[in-house]
């Protein structure tokens, strides 16, 4: 009977060696002995069923150097359009982007991007396929979008929340008389004050928010440009738009590349996080932005992507690494950790692309169409010259 006892004592302790505690406190999460709790921020991994090697070969070394106790996919986790009309195809695309996280036995926890469902597979369907895995953090209440989630974070003494985690679904695209990108909903935002406020009645939590879609208040970071202005930029394939530089008073760290893809219309968000004591929000989306701003005493933060499959960074595609404190809820410390800073080996030109194309294919088949143009217009004007 003793040794019954001894046996199942060392399979209990093997087992709870292997759960990690976030799983084992259900949805709350609980900091380390230190009061700090590490996440991983993870941007448009934005891939196929049969994803970039460059990208799982960034996101495992992210995940490697990363000692995390949370990773937030935040958004485009897979690139809908190319995967067609096969479920498999689209279950196969995210299977190959959640593994590595699962392979670490990390929790895990998701938003939508507008790139996710368009194709054949709804997000509803998706999430199911996320919450398959026990790491899977994701609620999905019965409001707009799906995978809105909060997660409480505790001090690793007590079970009073001390900081929210707020995941947002923030759409795909707006209405066609509005235009332009996805917004956030009243009922979404209505969900949100009313969690703040139960919360609040147990202790005023500080607030972090994590979507895809930057709020249109990250234009506050920026101020009007002349188009090609030294150091100014517009819309990354719309040299037409407007044009704007940084407002270095308002920018810490990081910068922009392309204006933020923020919806045409403010659904009053950001209001609500004002009044609800949010203290950063952290976007995707924007590949090629990484700014950490401040507006309103609201942290605005970008993640460039991960992905090599669409448009991106070059040596700067990475992930967020973000540092928070039970025991000061309002200080955080955040930073990029870029493949620059995690592979010596340079990229190969194959291997970047802007639109789905390696740049490098693009050039050449610029360079072989010139040179082809040029050599009809030649012959042309050589059989001319002989008729005339
Ligand atoms: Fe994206």
């Amino acid at each position: 009977m003793k040794k019954t006892i001894i046996s199942l004592a060392l399979i209990c302790m093997l087992l709870s060696a292997f759960v990690n505690p976030v799983q084992a406190a259900g949805q709350t999460l609980r900091a380390r002995e230190d009061n700090s709790f590490r996440i991983l921020i993870v941007a448009d991994t934005q891939d196929t069923e049969k994803p970039r090697q460059l990208m799982l070969d960034l996101l495992n070394a992210e995940l490697d150097a990363a000692d995390v106790d949370l990773v937030v996919l935040l958004g485009d986790n897979i690139y809908g359009p190319y995967i067609g009309d096969d479920k498999d195809k689209a279950e196969s695309a995210i299977r190959a982007v959640i593994d590595p996280i699962v392979e670490r036995n990390l929790p895990f926890v998701i938003c939508f991007g507008n790139h996710d469902d368009e194709n054949c597979i709804s997000k509803e369907e998706q999430i199911a396929i996320y919450k398959s895995y026990p790491g899977c953090l994701n609620e999905d209440p019965d409001i707009s979008g799906v995978g809105n989630t909060c997660l409480p974070l505790c001090a690793a003494d007590s079970d009073e929340a001390k900081i929210l985690l707020w995941l947002i679904d923030s759409g795909t695209y707006a209405e066609k008389e509005i235009g332009g990108f996805g917004y956030v909903k009243e009922d979404q935002i209505d969900w949100f004050k009313e969690g703040v406020a139960d919360y609040n009645a147990k202790g005023a939590p500080t607030s972090y928010v994590f979507q895809h879609i930057a709020v249109p208040q990250a234009y506050q970071l920026l101020s009007p440009a002349k188009p090609f202005e030294k150091g100014a930029f517009s819309g990354l394939f719309n040299p037409f738009s407007k044009w704007y530089k940084p407002n270095a008073d308002k920018i810490s760290a990081g910068g922009f590349e392309e204006t933020p893809g923020s919806p045409r219309i403010d659904s009053g968000e950001f209001s609500a996080w004002k009044d609800c004591g949010v203290k950063a929000a952290f976007f995707g989306h924007d590949h090629v932005n990484d700014f950490v701003g401040t507006v309103d005493g609201i942290d605005l933060i970008a993640t460039s992507g991960i992905g090599f499959y669409a448009y991106g960074k070059g040596d700067e595609h990475g992930a967020r690494m973000l540092v928070l404190h039970t025991d000061s809820p309002e200080e955080y410390e955040t930073e990029m950790v870029y493949y620059k800073d995690l592979f010596d080996k340079p990229i190969s030109p194959f291997a970047l692309s802007r639109i789905g194309i390696p740049t490098f294919i693009v050039v050449v088949s610029v360079f072989a169409g010139l040179i082809l143009l040029i050599t009809i217009i030649v012959v042309i004007i050589k059989k001319r010259g002989r008729t005339q």
